[in-house]
């Protein structure tokens, strides 16, 4: 028997994304990078702080390319370890392990011709980085278990609110694999660097509340100003978190920088007084990089870490496989900083 993942409602094929509002030049930059990137089914890698829009990103990349019609699967990698996530991720087959009474098909394969969003990937242990490595360089996924391997058509969009090249540069998080989800970058803005955006962020999220069945309020001008003025730690969530706060306690349709202010405590208090002696918080200018592909630099050096992990880090197999000489090898690798550990040959 086959068992396959359930999937929420908003997870269902054909569910569309909630919009991805604001008018500020990040924004408007991160559309044009999606619409761009939907159309391609190279891997990438969604970055951003917590709560700025990041899954709101995957769902959008989706939706806006031609695998909208095809299921588009969320897997949170900090909610499982070991053999649990394997089985999440690549499927298992009835006996693999205790409690496996019958096949799973895993999310890999649940979101064949769609997406599968790997939220959450900096908080992957590393011999289930090793495994997500194997899958994504052979496009094959083997299910616990078995012997059988089924190739995967899935795209792959991961997402972090870790600084992966720091985890990279401790160790704790695999150089190749990081290489191999970073092939398109998109990176969600804070909130409190596209300021702009505020006021109808919140207009969007008042009308939302109203059509949940909440009391519809409006934001009284100094209200708004405040909510510009604050520096939202939490991003896009904490604004919406407040305003479904303001809109209960409120006793009138109109929402005051007071009782924003006592919702926000000592927080709101102290965010004003350091806005007060710093700099005006601007929108970032619109003259970053489009699209952030990996440079040909990149893709050599992940190459190279591959090969070389593929020949157990022999040089010599590795400059044979790669056409070049064992001298040239070893020039990129000190060129790349690419430390080996032990000496094989
Ligand atoms: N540009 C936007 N327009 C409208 N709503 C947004 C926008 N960006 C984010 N949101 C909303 O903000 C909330 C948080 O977004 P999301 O869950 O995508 O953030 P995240 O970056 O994945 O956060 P975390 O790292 O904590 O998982 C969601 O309710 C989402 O719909
Ligand atoms: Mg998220």
């Amino acid at each position: 028997m086959k068992a396959t993942p359930r999937l929420a409602a908003a997870d269902a094929p054909h569910a569309r994304a909630a919009p991805l509002l604001g008018n500020s030049p990040a924004v408007v930059r991160l559309r044009r990078e999606i619409e761009r990137a939907a159309q391609f089914s190279s891997n990438v890698l969604v970055t951003g702080p917590s709560g700025t829009g990041k899954e709101l990103v995957a769902r959008w990349l989706h939706d806006a390319g031609p695998r909208h019609s095809e299921p588009f699967i969320p897997v949170d990698c900090a909610s499982l370890s070991g053999e649990l996530m394997a089985s999440q991720l690549f499927g298992h087959v009835a006996g693999a392990f205790t409690g496996a009474n019958c096949d799973a098909l895993g999310c890999f394969r649940a979101a064949q011709g769609g997406t599968i969003f790997l939220d959450e990937i900096g908080e992957l242990e590393p011999p289930m980085q090793a495994k997500l490595l194997r899958v994504l360089q052979e496009r094959t996924v083997t299910p616990v278990g078995s012997y059988r391997s089924y190739p995967v058509t899935a795209r792959v969009v991961a997402a972090t609110n870790r600084d992966l090249r720091e985890e990279v540069r401790h160790s704790r998080f695999r150089g190749d694999l990081y290489f191999r989800l970073h092939v398109i970058h998109l990176e969600t803005t804070p909130l409190a660097r596209r300021a702009s955006d505020i006021p109808l962020l919140a207009e969007a999220f008042l009308t939302q509340l109203a059509a949940e069945g909440l009391p519809q309020c409006r934001l009284t001008p100094q209200a708004i100003e405040l909510l510009c003025r604050f520096a939202w730690p939490g991003n896009i969530r904490q604004l919406r978190n407040l305003l479904e706060q303001a809109v209960i306690e409120a006793e009138a349709p109109s929402l005051s920088a007071d009782l924003l202010s006592a919702l926000l405590g000592d927080e709101a208090a102290e965010r004003n007084a350091a806005w007060d002696s710093a700099e005006t918080i601007v929108d970032e200018p619109t003259a970053l990089p489009k699209l952030a592909w990996s440079t040909l630099a990149e893709v050599e050096r992940a190459h190279l870490l591959q090969t070389l992990e593929h020949t157990f880090f022999n040089r010599s197999a590795a400059a044979r496989l790669l056409g070049i000489t064992r001298q040239a090898l070893l020039r990129k690798l000190e060129r790349y900083q690419i430390d080996l550990p032990t000496r094989r040959d």
